[in-house]
């Protein structure tokens, strides 16, 4: 019988809309999603799992969380897209500005990648520089110049840089090792535009860098006049009501969001000092448009989301997290399993390697035929991770005692 994938690969290359969505890294076939309902995911077949991936870090207040949804389908009752701004768009604005202190401007785009783009254009327009910097396994979205050693799919499929992105694209841009001050400093002898950075980083499973690391990342780049970018679009709104930086009392130049910042719709946002931000048209020099840019669905469910969350949800997702990768933990010790969980404040991931990785070289010797057969066992056990042992496990408020105990029971299991 001829399945929903067939029909997909007929038509779509490789049956998927992004390579993330492929099961090769995991011994089976897409799964094709019919509904969520908070903590899980129907798929077409009709199985009900407990789900972690929650649209890549989008969804965190659950799917279908009705404040969103409501929002959603009111935005929808007044229209698409109007090319023209909304009061939405200025509400979203206002609480990016208030709740991250670097950001005294923001512009909103469609996804991460866009957001990317934009940073590294401003970057080089401000300082007059074209060498972008970035960490080996940090994924900055699909754009030619960041293409270059990046995590996420690109890791799960050793995905050649080459093919497509010309030496061109990439020829102004200089990969470090996460969490290596000396190559960092080391490659401060070329003049670089700016320093790219996911501060805690989510593609190449969770690594939280050092906190010296990431320090010398904002200093060495002051110093040398380049631009301090931080990569938050995983992080921001996610391990707390603003970004990693505000925990750290870093102020980066620039920031880029996205995923929870729009409530599960496609949103992106590069944010940061005013008179970066207004080199930006139609103020300064710098272009940057999209018909679909602050589409006012995505910003009725951004603000929906951004308003729905309060300190306490962030205190209960944290408490919800620390369960859970603490049960997996016990759970791989029981089995015997060589397994390292790793939890970053709300999130986190597993590793089949006895250490936590530091960087993608650790990350990519970590046993992945081994997580292959865990993600399987899991599946089977009615759990959904995302398919490739580079991706974050994200728990959300729907997640409560039942979906962790029941997580623990499945990962037992499955471990051994
Ligand atoms: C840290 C980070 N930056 C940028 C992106 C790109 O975002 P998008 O997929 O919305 O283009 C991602 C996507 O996963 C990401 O994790």
């Amino acid at each position: 019988m001829s399945t929903l994938f067939d029909r997909a690969k007929e038509l779509i290359p490789g049956g998927v809309s992004s390579p993330a969505r492929a099961f090769g890294a995991v011994e089976g076939d897409p799964i094709f999603a019919a509904r969520g309902e908070g903590a899980y995911l129907v798929d077409t077949d009709g199985t009900r799992y407990i789900d972690y991936v929650q649209g890549f870090g989008a969804v965190i207040l659950g799917h279908a969380d009705e404040r969103v949804t409501h929002a959603v389908i009111e935005a929808a009752g007044r229209g698409g897209a109007f090319g023209l701004s909304t009061e939405q768009e200025v509400r979203l604005a206002s609480l990016v500005v208030e709740r991250v202190p670097s950001v005294e401007r923001t512009r909103f785009v469609t996804s991460g990648t866009e957001a990317s783009m934009t940073a590294a254009r401003i970057a080089r327009a401000a300082t007059g520089r074209s060498i972008i910097l970035k960490f080996e396994g940090n994924y900055h979205g699909h754009s030619d110049a960041f293409l270059v050693k990046a995590g996420s799919g690109v890791a799960t499929f050793g995905i050649p840089m080459a093919a497509g992105v010309p030496e061109s694209s990439v020829a102004d841009t200089i990969v470090v090792p996460y969490n290596d001050v000396a190559a960092l400093d080391r490659a401060f002898e070329r003049e670089i535009a700016a320093v790219f950075i996911e501060p805690i980083a989510a593609n190449m499973g969770v690594i939280v860098p050092e906190r010296a690391f990431v320090d010398a990342v904002a200093s060495i780049a002051r110093a040398h006049d380049a631009l301090c970018v931080f990569d938050e679009v995983v992080t921001g709104f996610r391990i707390g009501s603003g970004a990693v930086q505000s925990g750290l009392g870093l102020t980066p130049d620039l920031t880029m969001f996205g995923k929870v910042l729009g409530g599960g719709l496609p949103v992106g946002a590069v944010g940061g000092r005013a008179d970066l931000m207004e080199l930006l048209a139609p103020i300064g020099p710098v272009y940057q448009a999209g018909t679909y840019a602050a589409h006012p669905h995505a910003m009725a469910a951004g603000v929906a989301a951004l308003e729905a969350l309060t300190p306490d949800d962030y205190a209960t997702l944290e408490a919800t997290a620390t369960k859970l990768f603490e049960g997996l933990a016990e759970a791989a010790k029981h089995a015997g399993a060589e397994v390292t969980v790793v939890r970053a404040g709300t999130f986190g991931c597993v590793f089949f390697s006895a250490d936590a990785p530091r960087n993608f070289d650790d990350a990519q010797k970590t046993d992945r035929a081994a997580f292959g057969r865990f993600h399987r066992a899991m599946r089977e056990r009615g759990v959904l991770i995302a398919p490739s042992p580079f991706e974050a496990w994200f728990p959300s408020l729907a997640h409560g005692d039942a979906e962790i105990e029941q997580t623990i029971a499945a990962a037992r299991e499955a471990f051994s």
